[in-house]
């Protein structure tokens, strides 16, 4: 797995070095260009004129060094203050959840991966379990949506211990950014989901930015849309949709890309 990611990450710089760098407002060093963080809360022009869902459409791949952090100290460290705080807004987690609502299944058994204390979903729909999934006894143990919780380093152990096709569906909001190893982690939801299972995949424009992934704190989110797609393609998901749940006018941009098992 790790050969591909190299391959993919490899490639995805390229692309970026060359192409898409002026799309995604990118500047690298090595080819005459220094690095240039996107800020928190810019919201790209091209976000408000874009379609509310588009289809798949072609990736460049990745790099290597792509998936380093600039802190490298233990993920488990780093979240074992309790942060009872929300890391989007209002409004978006509103369209999060009606988004939630008119995608997950009723009554399916669901797991939010990279959770806390709140998982956005609809408050008056009922599921057969949701396991999460998270760095934090004290934030899984407030959230009142799971039926069960667990903790792991995916960047250190991105194996799942669930039997394949145990879940209808998964979530994953605002944590991709922070995924080493995000093809082993996207193969292995693959391998628990039944046939056609959805996984969302939403994030906004903040992160931790010493723990977020070298590319991701390079693009901004056209491309962070862009590489989510590819870790969903390389790990198998299908019929791949992309929705901009809110434009960032007004509040927290967000966006869901969603593959089918
Ligand atoms: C910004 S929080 C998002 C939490 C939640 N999904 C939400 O919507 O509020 C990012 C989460 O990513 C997860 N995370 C970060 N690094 C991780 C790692 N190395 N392994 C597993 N999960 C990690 C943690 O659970 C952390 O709380």
């Amino acid at each position: 797995m790790s050969k591909v990611v190299d391959r993919v990450t490899r490639s995805l710089w390229r692309g970026i070095t060359t192409g898409c760098a002026a799309a995604a407002g990118i500047v690298l060093p090595g080819a005459g260009f220094r690095v240039c963080l996107c800020p928190n809360h810019t919201v790209p022009p091209w976000l408000k004129d874009m379609p509310h869902s588009m289809t798949d459409e072609a990736l460049p791949e990745l790099p290597l060094g792509a998936l380093d952090k600039l802190d490298t100290g233990d993920d488990l460290t780093f979240y074992a203050p309790p942060r009872l705080v929300t890391h989007i807004d209002e409004s978006a987690t509103a369209a999060l959840a009606g988004f939630y609502r008119s995608v997950l299944p009723a009554g399916g058994c669901l797991i939010d991966l990279m959770s806390r204390w709140v998982s956005h979903l609809p408050p008056e729909q009922a599921y057969a379990g949701v396991v999460g999934h998270g760095m934090n006894a004290t934030e899984l143990a407030a959230n009142p949506r799971l039926s069960h919780w667990f903790i792991q380093n995916l960047n250190e152990d991105p194996a799942l211990k669930f039997d394949d096709d145990a879940f209808d569906a998964a979530l994953c909001c605002v944590g991709v950014q922070y995924l080493q190893q995000p093809l082993s982690v996207f193969s292995e939801m693959r391998r628990i989901f039944a046939p056609g299972a959805p996984f969302i995949v939403s994030f906004s424009n903040r992160s931790f930015p010493t723990k977020a992934v070298a590319v991701w704190r390079a693009l901004e989110l056209r491309g962070h849309v862009a590489l989510v797609k590819l870790y969903l393609e390389w790990s198998g998901f299908g019929h791949l949709t992309v929705d901009v749940l809110a434009d960032g006018r007004s509040g927290d941009p967000l966006v869901a890309v969603t593959g089918r098992a």
